[in-house]
């Protein structure tokens, strides 16, 4: 089927699977306007019987994006297919995807039922999903494709188009399949469905072996109409197919993929969804990441820079600008307005900030230009999602910190927090500043009673200078869920004491 390449985000359902990834919804709404101005085709926006929280998440971003299709995961189950349907009523484009496994070894210990049971089933809850209503568009996964029997997989996809699957998707699971290998299974398949002109094929390549971006253009070069992926490749275990890497792949080599091939992505959001997702999970990406990792469009060598003062493309296939890369060192001071904050924040991305947060932001950025020179647009990104957020929705907030500490003395920490209007203070020591700043904390919230206990601890410098504005994250876990919060602030232990307070209160505002 001609067209252009269509590009599923799953980064809040795979993505949100990876370690140390999970969103609450309002990061996931923040996160989901992000992938709509980057103009993704479909947003996988979660597994909505998978749990109430996840529920609500894909109800809510359903309900606020407009253009792109919305997503959510069902195994082929009644049960899960009118959860999914429960939560995408009220989106414009929705469709519900539905996965169940097909190759020998899955269905053999896993699902513990033979193939044509399998086949059964899989038409079945097509069949069901579709009847929910006219608009509703039904996405068929065969979990494990890539190690599946072709013949049989060639069936399962002819009877469930039958049943009404619009999308058949062939995923490789577990990041098994080489490209070659994997492209001659994509043309397999459309020369062997016998009704494939009435579906696209699609395919969610994993990256266990690092390819999951080389077997998903290999997909695209034998036919395949629709990728899978995630911002920054996160995913279960290894990740999922780069976005970003597989958009400019195609946008770099279009002489070689062809002007048909082209992924409608707004290129210029990739650098701020990059950027945006790092701060939501605190989880950063690698420096020599291609396309948004620090060091990609950084030139070391002698000659290389001679090379790109001569000539930018010698060693610079891509214009930073192209994907939203500004001159981050761009900066800003004390004497910078409200308006200037507002309309840089814009040109970063943040467009919908309601006035309270405009105001947090406005506060917390003349506090810092109180501390630091020049504040680039990598502060105001630590500012926004991290100061932002924890003063509007926050449930304990720091009031003061005082910290005792050397190299001869039991470091000390002594605090005050709000909560609910009342000032509730500790102090202990510690092994160093931060186990003592983080032992007053536990007192203040009461942390053996909440039963939650401490995942993660990791500090980040924003920017270069010892005037840096330190970035720290924290994890906290409650059964088996983890909550990241963030602090940014040009002291570090201020930051500590403030990451560790914003993930009590996303723990706290999420049991609610
Ligand atoms: O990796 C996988 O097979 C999946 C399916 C649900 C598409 O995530
Ligand atoms: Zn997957």
């Amino acid at each position: 089927m001609a067209g252009h390449i269509k590009i599923f985000d799953t980064t809040l359902r795979d993505g949100e699977q990876s370690p140390g990834c999970s969103m609450n919804i309002e990061e996931k709404i923040e996160m989901a306007k992000m992938l709509e101005k980057l103009n993704v085709d479909i947003i996988e926006a979660g597994f909505a019987v998978s749990s109430p929280g996840d529920f609500a998440a894909v109800e809510a971003v359903a309900r606020t994006v407009r253009k792109p299709i919305v997503a959510s995961l069902s195994r082929a189950v009644e049960k899960d297919i009118d959860a999914s349907w429960d939560a995408l009523k009220k989106a414009r484009h929705p469709r519900i995807h539905i996965v169940i496994a097909t190759s020998p070894i899955h269905m053999k210990y896993k699902l513990r039922k033979t193939s044509a049971e399998v086949l059964a089933q899989a038409a079945r809850a097509v069949r069901y999903a579709k009847a929910k209503a006219k608009n509703v568009e039904v996405e068929f996964s065969a979990e494990d494709a890539s190690r599946s029997d072709r013949d049989f997989l060639a069936r399962i996809f002819s009877a469930v188009i039958d049943a009404g699957a619009a999308v058949v998707n062939v995923p490789d699971t577990n990041g098994y399949a080489m490209p070659r290998e994997f492209g001659e299974l994509i043309s397999y398949l459309k020369n062997n469905i016998p009704n494939i002109g009435r579906a696209e094929i699609s395919v969610h390549n994993h990256n266990d072996l690092g390819l999951a971006v080389a077997t998903s253009l290999a997909a695209i070069e034998n036919g395949a109409a629709q990728c899978e992926a995630t911002i920054n490749g996160i995913g279960e275990r290894a990740g999922n197919c780069s976005l970003e890497e597989l958009v400019m792949a195609l946008k770099v080599r279009r002489d070689y993929y062809g002007k048909a091939k082209q992924p409608r992505i707004n290129t210029r959001f990739i650098y701020p969804a990059s950027r945006l997702l790092t701060s939501i999970t605190g989880v950063q990406v690698q420096p020599n990441k291609a396309i948004v990792g620090a060091n990609a469009f950084a030139h070391e060598s002698g000659i290389h820079q001679d090379g790109i003062l001569k000539h930018r493309e010698t060693y610079e296939i891509i214009r930073p600008a192209d994907i939203g890369r500004t001159d981050s060192r761009l900066v800003m001071g004390k004497h910078s307005g409200r308006h200037a904050l507002v309309s840089k924040l814009k040109e970063l991305g943040y467009t919908g900030l309601t006035e309270t947060e405009i105001n947090a932001a406005y506060h917390k950025f003349k506090e810092l230009a109180d501390k630091k020179k020049n504040i680039t647009e990598w502060d105001l990104e630590a500012l926004i999602s991290d100061g932002v957020k924890q003063a509007t929705g926050a449930v304990y907030t720091l009031e003061s910190l005082r910290i005792e500490t050397g190299n001869k003395i039991q470091p000390t920490a002594e605090l005050s927090v709000n909560y609910q209007d009342k000032t509730l203070q500790s102090a202990q020591t510690g092994n160093g500043p931060v186990d003592a700043i983080f032992k007053a904390i536990d007192a203040v919230i009461q942390r053996a009673a909440l039963g939650i206990s401490l995942q993660d601890y990791i500090v980040h410098a924003v920017t270069e200078g010892t005037d840096a504005l330190g970035k720290v994250t924290v994890r906290i876990k409650k059964n088996q869920k983890t909550y990241t919060g963030n602090g940014a602030n040009t002291d570090v232990l201020v930051a500590s004491a403030e990451a560790y307070l914003n993930a009590v209160n996303k723990y706290l505002l999420r049991s609610e």
